[in-house]
């Protein structure tokens, strides 16, 4: 009984040695006392051309700079241009519709807390490689 479950604890290790030995992260082959390359920092340029939405509910992409922009729980500076109070006079986008509902689909006069941190979905758009293989092709008129 004993030798049994020896041979199938020895097993168990060796199929997960195994299965360990398939997956690599991110960082790649490093080990994991080994220091970590560092990422170049993507120069974004200050303004660029806005790039085709890939699917509808895609939220599009920044076409400009970001990294000056203050976006903390007291100052979101993405509204002082972007809310439907100031949007206007910056000459820029409104926030849409959506960014006024709670989860409940509740109108707020605000936006609302689940769509105030911007980058959480928007991404200022560079010239990078992708981390992953992605196969994921637009359809229709998207993409263009
Ligand atoms: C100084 C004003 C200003 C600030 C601050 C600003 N934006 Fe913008 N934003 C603009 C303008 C102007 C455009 C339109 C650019 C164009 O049409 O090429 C724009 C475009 C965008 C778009 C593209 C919208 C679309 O329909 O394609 C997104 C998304 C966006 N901004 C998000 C943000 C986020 C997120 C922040 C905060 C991190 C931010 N912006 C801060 C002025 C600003
Ligand atoms: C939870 C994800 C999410 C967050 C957070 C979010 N957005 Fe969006 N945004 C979207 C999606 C999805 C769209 C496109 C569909 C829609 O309007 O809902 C969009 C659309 C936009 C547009 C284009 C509007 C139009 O009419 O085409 C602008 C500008 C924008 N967002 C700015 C912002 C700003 C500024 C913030 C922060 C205050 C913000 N977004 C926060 C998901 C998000």
């Amino acid at each position: 009984m004993k030798s049994k479950f020896v041979v199938s604890a020895m097993l168990a290790a060796l199929v997960s040695t195994a299965a360990f030995a398939e997956v690599t992260s991110l960082r790649g082959d490093q080990g994991i006392s080994d220091n970590n390359e560092i990422a170049k920092i993507k120069k974004v340029p200050k303004s660029q051309d806005k790039l085709g939405l890939d699917y509808v509910h895609q939220p599009p992409l920044i076409p400009h700079e970001t990294g000056q922009v203050q976006l903390n729980p007291s100052n979101n500076g993405c509204l002082e241009c972007h809310d439907v109070s100031t949007y206007r006079k910056a000459d820029a986008p409104r926030v849409s519709p959506t960014h006024y509902m709670d989860r409940d689909n509740k109108i707020l006069t605000e936006v609302a807390p689940r769509r105030y941190f911007c980058l959480q979905c928007h991404v200022t758009q560079v010239d990078a490689t992708p981390l992953v293989e992605n196969e994921f092709k637009p359809a229709g008129k998207f993409g263009q």
